[in-house]
């Protein structure tokens, strides 16, 4: 048994209440012997009972231990119980009795696995983030550390159920490649045997776009590698990725799909998550207004706010985080910053046929100051013009010649975005630095643990 699933009793429970059953199926619960496995997260006594707070890994429950209900050898066993003590516990699950709808369990009977012999290190009192980033694999189980980690899995989830619901499929990109995506500054090198140089994939999204001329639609999802040396609550070397791409489709479409799988994301966690949001301390009003269309302007009419808003960005820049902030600070829904100038963006972005300076390219804005999510364009896919983009930027040409011939057979318009899934996870979790939201962080001054 698992504490979730006593979660889903409960809630069967509740929704019966007016029903001739609900007397009945309340006692059944209340009768109900279960065991739970897991570890103590905290506990305190008061002469003769003992409050557990037990995870098992889907949840946290408190268990209550009487010295009436146990014999005198399990009692004194029982005062040995530490913080992170693993633990075999059955008894009654019962309602709490001045919280109705919160359930506890009335232990009859445990088993320890193990007691620690040494302090567990991480205590009640205020740690530092260094302190805490050193003893990564321990701060996991932390509540808030646990809340965060099981936004992430529905997030990934509902992203996979969103893109085979709109007949993608899921197509792995390489890590190891010969060349560049994203600029030449933030690779990361390791020696390939006699081939040269390799570098880690900084996005999976031009292997996906030749994808996309056998299956249409593709996404995929995994790890990439930037050697940023920015070290900005939003930047992190090691990182996971979801691109999408998609044959025939414009733009326009591209910002459609990008706002319809948010909003998809964003009503899947409040769905599933209440419990961890709440954990979270998440304003979940907040959440509950992220619907699709999202706004848009252009990088023209983006700086032309800033300015009148005190930023110092002139047209040719990029957005700086503070710009970022101001721009979607009354905003309800993220924003869509498009029509770039193309000195700023990625050589495979379409120019604009309206403005010759400009690229078909779009960085979503979330709300509430966590930036940059999503970075997305339509491609380039006449020959001769993406050809050019690569001679002008100086990029190894041998090594783009597989991707020009996309451009050669059957070229169709095409577009495409990726999110970054940490700056995602912590904006929906309301997650001030995004190491906290990836298992084991990687940034320029931390590879461990
Ligand atoms: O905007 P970016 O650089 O876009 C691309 O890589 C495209 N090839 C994606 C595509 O069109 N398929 O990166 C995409 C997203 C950003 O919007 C941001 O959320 C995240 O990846 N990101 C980072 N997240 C954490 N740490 C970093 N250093 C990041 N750099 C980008
Ligand atoms: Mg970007």
């Amino acid at each position: 048994m698992f504490i979730k699933d006593l979660a889903k009793q409960k809630d069967q429970f509740s929704d019966a209440s007016s029903s001739a059953e609900a007397t009945v199926d309340k006692k059944a619960m209340a009768d109900k012997e279960v065991t739970l496995k897991g570890w103590v997260y905290n506990f305190r006594s008061s002469g003769k009972i003992f409050f557990l707070q037990l995870r098992d890994g889907t949840g946290f429950i408190q268990c209550i231990l009487s010295k009436s209900e146990v014999s005198e050898k399990k009692w004194i066993e029982a005062q040995t119980i530490v913080l992170e003590t693993s633990i075999e516990l059955t008894g009654r699950v019962v309602e709490h009795p001045k919280q109705p709808g919160v359930f506890e369990l009335q232990v009859t009977d445990f088993k320890l696995y193990q007691v620690p012999v040494e302090e567990y290190p991480i205590g009640k009192k205020d740690h530092g983030p260094e302190f805490l980033l050193d003893n990564r694999h321990l701060w996991l189980r932390s509540k808030r550390q646990w809340a965060i980690q099981r936004v992430r899995d529905e997030v990934i989830r509902a992203t996979y159920d969103f893109f085979h619901k709109e007949n993608f499929i899921k197509i792995d990109s390489p890590i190891l490649t010969p060349n560049a995506c994203e600029g030449t500054t933030t690779l990361f090198g390791v020696d390939y045997f006699d081939l040269g140089r390799a570098y880690l994939s900084q996005s999976g999204q031009l292997y996906i776009e030749a994808a996309i001329m056998a299956h249409g639609r593709v996404f995929d999802f995994g790890p990439t590698f930037r050697a940023e040396k920015s070290k900005t609550r939003r930047h992190l070397t090691e990182f996971w990725m979801m691109d999408a791409e998609m044959a025939f489709c414009d733009h326009k479409c591209n910002m459609i799909m990008q706002e319809n799988l948010i909003s998809f994301i964003v009503k899947r966690v409040l769905d599933n998550c209440q419990n961890e949001l709440k954990i979270l301390e998440r304003d979940v009003s907040r959440l509950e207004k992220i619907k699709a269309p999202f706004g848009r302007m252009t990088h023209t009419e983006a700086v032309k706010k800033l300015q009148a808003l005190g930023s110092k960005i002139t047209v040719k820049d990029d957005l700086g985080a503070e710009d970022e902030t101001l721009l979607t600070e009354n905003s309800d829904v993220p924003i869509f910053v498009e029509k770039w100038p193309k000195g700023i963006k990625a050589f495979y972005m379409k120019r604009d046929p309206v403005d010759d300076n400009l690229v078909l390219g779009s960085d979503l804005i979330a709300t509430e100051g966590h930036g940059e999510i999503i970075g997305g364009s339509q491609r380039e896919d006449d020959y001769e013009i993406l050809k050019q983009r690569i001679i002008d930027e100086k990029l190894p040409f041998k090594e783009f010649e597989w991707y020009l011939d996309l451009r050669k057979y059957g070229s169709v318009p095409h577009s495409g975005f990726g999110y970054g899934l940490e700056r995602l996870v912590g904006w929906i979790s309301g997650i001030h630095h995004i190491r906290e939201t990836i298992p084991f962080p990687r940034m320029i001054n931390r590879l461990k643990p």
